[in-house]
C-alpha cells in the first residue's frame, strides 16, 4: 500500500466516471489484454479513429513489464502494461508496445521514436534534463541480491566486490558509489540476477518490486535490505513538450484516486508491499 505514491481516499464518484468513459473501448482498463500490443509491435484493441502511440518500454522487469509466452504467444505484460492501456482507455488512443534495452529508452523518447516509455522508470533530476516525466505512480527502493550467508546492509559492505547491475539504471549509479567496486553492468535484470547465481558476480543491485520474484523462484539467493535506502519512484518519461504529459497527469490522479491503480498493484505485487 505504501507504494502507491500519493494514493488518495477511495472516491467513489471517480470510479462512476471511469466505467462511463470506459465505454467505447472494446475490454475492461484492468484485464491486463485491454490495448495491448504483441511482442512483435502489432496493435490491438480501441477504434480505428483513435491515434496510435508508441510505448517503449524494457520488457526484462518483472512484474512490470515481462514477455509471456504462457499462451503459446509471446506478449509482453505487466502492472506497467496495464497502466499504460488504462490511461489508453481513458485518453482514446491506442497502444504499440516497442521492446528495447533499458539504456536506449531515454535516446529513443529524443528521437522521436516513441511517445511514452512506460518501464518503472525513476523521473532523476540528470533523465529530466533530456525528457519530461509524470507524475510517480509507484514507489520501491533498492535492496542487494547475494547468495545465502551473506550479511550485507550498507552498500559499504559491497567493497571491492563484483556488482551486477543494469547498465543505465540508477541502481547502476548507486553501485558506482562503492569504494573499489568492480561494476559488472549488464543489459538486462534476469542476466544480471545470473551472475550472482553462477557465481560470476558477488551481488547484484535491484529494486525490491524485482528482486522479491526472483528470491522466491531462487531459495539459494538472499534479499539484503540496505538500511536508510531512499524510495525510488516510477513515473512515465515523454519527449520533452510532449503534450501528452499533462494528460497523463490527469488519467493517473483518477486512478489514484478511485482505486483503480491500486487494485493493479494488488494484481501484480501482490499488493502486501
Ligand atoms: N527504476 C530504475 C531506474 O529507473 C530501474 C528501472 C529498470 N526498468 C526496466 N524496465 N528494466 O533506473
Amino acid at each position: 500500500m505504501k507504494h502507491l505514491a500519493k494514493l488518495g481516499a477511495a472516491a467513489t464518484a471517480a470510479a462512476l466516471i471511469v466505467s462511463v468513459t470506459g465505454c467505447g473501448a472494446s475490454t475492461t482498463s484492468n484485464s491486463g489484454t485491454a490495448n495491448s500490443a504483441t511482442a512483435n509491435g502489432s496493435t490491438t484493441g480501441g477504434s480505428s479513429s483513435e491515434p496510435t502511440l508508441v510505448l517503449a518500454t524494457s520488457a526484462d522487469y518483472k512484474p512490470y513489464e515481462f514477455h509471456d509466452t504462457s499462451s503459446g504467444q509471446d506478449k509482453i505484460v505487466g502492472f506497467d502494461i496495464d497502466v499504460a492501456n488504462a490511461i489508453a482507455q481513458q485518453l482514446h488512443f491506442k497502444v504499440k508496445i516497442v521492446d528495447m534495452n533499458f539504456d536506449g529508452l531515454i535516446a529513443a523518447l529524443q528521437a522521436k521514436r516513441a511517445d511514452f516509455v512506460i518501464a518503472g522508470m525513476t523521473p532523476t533530476a540528470d533523465r529530466k534534463k533530456s525528457v519530461d516525466f509524470s507524475d510517480v505512480y509507484y514507489q520501491a527502493e533498492n535492496v542487494v541480491i547475494t547468495k545465502k550467508g551473506k550479511n550485507i546492509t550498507s552498500m559499504n559492505d559491497l567493497k571491492g566486490d563484483k556488482v551486477a547491475v543494469q547498465l543505465g539504471s540508477i541502481q547502476e549509479n548507486a553501485a558506482k558509489a562503492i569504494p573499489n567496486v568492480k561494476l559488472d553492468s549488464l543489459d538486462t535484470i534476469p542476466t544480471v540476477v545470473q551472475e550472482v547465481l553462477s557465481n560470476r558476480a558477488d551481488a547484484a543491485v535491484i529494486e525490491n518490486t524485482v528482486a522479491t520474484g526472483y528470491i522466491k523462484n531462487n531459495p539459494q539467493l538472499q534479499l539484503n535490505k540496505i538500511a536508510g535506502m531512499t524510495e525510488n519512484g516510477s513515473a512515465i518519461a515523454f519527449p520533452k513538450g510532449s503534450q501528452w504529459t499533462q494528460k497523463f497527469d490527469t488519467a493517473i490522479e483518477k486512478m489514484k484516486q478511485d482505486g483503480e491503480l491500486q487494485q493493479m498493484a494488488n494484481k501484480w505485487f501482490g499488493g502486501g508491499q
